[in-house]
């Protein structure tokens, strides 16, 4: 049985007990309304700036079960940088855990999970739940974060999550990650706001997307 959290497993508490930072969603005039066609792979998904910063041999793949302790590095490293204005060091090593503990069966099926790989490198994970058409992670090496293979990940889950007919797309969110989605046109949507991660509370965003056709 999977856990209940999707992405970094987070789930969202605003209490004095977890005073992060809860960052504000923007609205479509702040995310840059519609995105445009990206240049990578021409996938909808991949917004041009970051796009434009891709490295050019990115190779989007499903990963193999030999993949997973790599994949559990980058996850670490990922979550230290990315996450550590937002969550304190209880709560990052709660969430690397949590992977973990699991990655290497998940890794198995029936997840969707795939990794970006650059020249030889694994440098980013994400991870879908099809029947749910939950996005249960995405993280993206610490060295390797705001080059766009976040965008290109998650384009590659979003298209995933269509072919299986998927009209949305959803997920508990790091709240260092909500401008993150706010601009590739998730919305907050309503849902329990906080998440156990190894025995501790971490706070998250519900967020959803809209997937056309
Ligand atoms: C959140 C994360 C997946 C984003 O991946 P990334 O590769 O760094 O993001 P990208 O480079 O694709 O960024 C896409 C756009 O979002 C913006 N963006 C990304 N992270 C942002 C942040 N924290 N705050 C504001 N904007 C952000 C980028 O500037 C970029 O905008 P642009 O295309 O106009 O230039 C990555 O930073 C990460 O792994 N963080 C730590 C783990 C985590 O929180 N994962 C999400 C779990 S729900």
């Amino acid at each position: 049985m999977h856990r209940t959290f999707a992405c970094p497993g987070f789930s969202a508490i605003w209490t004095p007990l977890f005073p992060a930072r809860r960052p504000s969603v923007p609205g479509p005039e702040q995310t840059g309304g519609p995105r445009r066609p990206g240049s990578w792979c021409q996938n909808e998904g991949v917004r041009q700036g970051s796009a434009a910063r891709l490295p050019s041999s990115l190779d989007i793949r499903a990963i193999r079960f030999e993949d997973v302790p790599e994949i559990l590095r980058l996850i670490h490293r990922a979550v230290e940088r990315g996450c550590r204005h937002h969550y304190d060091a209880a709560q990052r090593a709660a969430v690397y855990v949590s992977y973990a503990q699991n990655l290497f069966i998940e890794s198995l099926g029936p997840l969707e999970t795939v990794a970006a790989e650059e020249a030889g490198r694994l440098i980013g994970v994400a991870q879908l739940d099809p029947p749910s058409a939950r996005l249960r992670a995405l993280f993206v090496d610490g060295a390797s974060q705001q080059r766009g293979v976040g965008s290109a990940l998650l384009a590659e889950v979003e298209a995933r999550a269509r072919r299986r007919g998927a009209t949305r797309l959803h997920g508990a969110m790091s709240l260092n990650a909500i401008p993150f989605y706010a601009r590739a046109g998730f919305r907050a949507c309503p849902g329990a706001e906080r998440l156990i991660a190894a025995g501790v509370s971490v706070p998250v965003l519900r967020m959803e997307k809209a997937l056309r056709p």
